[in-house]
């Protein structure tokens, strides 16, 4: 028999997965062509032409047993120490590969940061709507997620109603930034509020609060906007970041953890995460893609595409009366749903054949989500699908 714990989240947190799937059932009755499926932020921009050169320059010059062997826990030296290395230019700091683990993608950064610093009972307080696997990764260590409005709208940060959240148990806060599902990018003001508001409570509590900066939008921005680099900011920092939609590289499953010298603990937090890194199970991220990375520190997807699609859909979907934040980052569109029950919304969507997905994943219900990252054709021949959407809640 399956475990409680597993159990208990079968029924919500493959929300994305199973309309995914539903997608595929759809397409082989009315042909791809006809079917919308806005659920998966699974990037279409091609991956930088320079990842394929670096694969196929690994393979012909570098020695097999480092190319695809065990390595340190934390991952190669060299690819931290180069990782660092870009850090330490973009933002004017002073890592070195001690700062750095090497993960599968950010969900297993997220999960190997939340094994170091979680016990049974502690409290992950995260701005709603949020990310719906958050939960899982929490749930794993028999912790709580303590959902913080945003203010709806803008979908910033309340930062009197963070205040009011913190209590003994919070041991963390993670921040998304840009946004999923929102798009949503907090500038300078909000973080250093969020840290002002942290480094206040734990003070006064006595405790560590640590802020959970999950990055994997990092470069996927339309505006010329700087966005704030935590570790500038908080001395209890873990910068969570993945290659999946900065590069196009989300199967790979390549990314890493940073963490400040000044984190509280830094030894123990340092060796940690590496062991927990084993305990999860993985060991040690992919091989040949820490090497790949390594050589592509300067490479960048199209960011124009996904800045194409928004304008497209959003400016049609407004045009319709959908109200909606017009996203300044990541590639989704988080919309007011036409009536209240945003699951009720999403099937009515479906009978068009778009694909969507509840507000409530999200921890914020009579929303949807739409993710944008798929061909601008596809936009363009779901318009009239979007339009007779809006027409039955007319
Ligand atoms: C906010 C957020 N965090 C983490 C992840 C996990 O990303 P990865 O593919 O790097 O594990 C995603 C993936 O969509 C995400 O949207």
């Amino acid at each position: 028999m399956i475990s409680k714990k597993m159990r208990k989240s079968l029924g919500g947190s493959s929300v994305i997965r199973a309309m995914f799937e539903e997608g595929q059932k759809l397409s082989a009755l009315y042909g791809e062509d006809n079917v919308y499926d806005f659920s998966l932020g699974n990037p279409n921009v091609e991956p930088p032409a320079g990842i394929k050169k670096a694969i196929q320059a690994i393979l012909d010059t570098e020695d097999p047993t480092m190319v695809h062997g065990y390595m340190n826990n934390s991952g190669y030296e060299d690819v931290r120490e180069a990782i660092a290395g870009d850090i330490n230019r973009k933002y004017g700091l002073d890592l070195s590969s001690r700062n750095i683990v090497m993960c599968v993608g950010a969900g297993g950064g997220l999960s190997v940061v939340f094994k170091t610093i979680l016990d049974p009972e502690d409290e992950v307080i995260t701005f709603a709507p949020f990310f719906g696997a958050y939960r899982g990764y929490i749930a794993d260590n028999g912790a709580n997620l303590v959902a913080v409005p945003t203010h709806l709208g803008t979908f910033e940060p309340d930062l009197k109603a963070l205040e009011s959240a913190v209590t003994p148990k919070t041991k963390a806060v993670i921040i998304n930034n840009p946004n999923n599902p929102t798009g949503a990018v907090y500038r300078e003001p909000v973080i250093k509020g969020i840290a002002e508001v942290l480094a206040k409570k734990s003070e006064e509590l006595g405790t560590d609060i640590y802020i959970v900066s999950d990055d994997p939008y990092r470069e996927i921005i339309y505006e010329d906007i700087k966005i704030p680099y935590m570790l500038n900011y908080y001395k209890n920092t873990f910068i969570v970041y993945s290659y999946s939609k900065s590069l196009s590289l989300a199967g790979e499953r390549i990314g890493y953890v940073a963490i400040p010298n000044e984190i509280a603990e830094f030894e123990d937090v340092a060796q940690c995460l590496g062991m927990a890194t084993r305990d999860i199970g993985y060991t040690n991220a992919p091989s040949l893609f820490q090497r790949v990375i390594a050589r592509c520190l300067n490479e960048s997807v199209d960011v124009g595409i996904y800045k194409k699609n928004r304008d497209l859909l959003y400016n049609h979907l407004a045009g319709l009366g959908f109200e909606c934040a017009k996203p300044e980052g990541a590639f989704y569109l988080f919309v007011k749903a036409l009536i209240p029950d945003d699951k009720a919304f999403v099937e009515a969507a479906k009978k068009h054949n778009i694909l969507v997905v509840p507000g409530s994943f999200f921890g914020c219900p009579g929303y949807f989500r739409i993710a944008y990252c798929t061909s601008y054709s596809k936009i363009e021949k779901s318009l009239d699908a979007w339009r007779a959407l809006a027409k039955d809640f007319k």
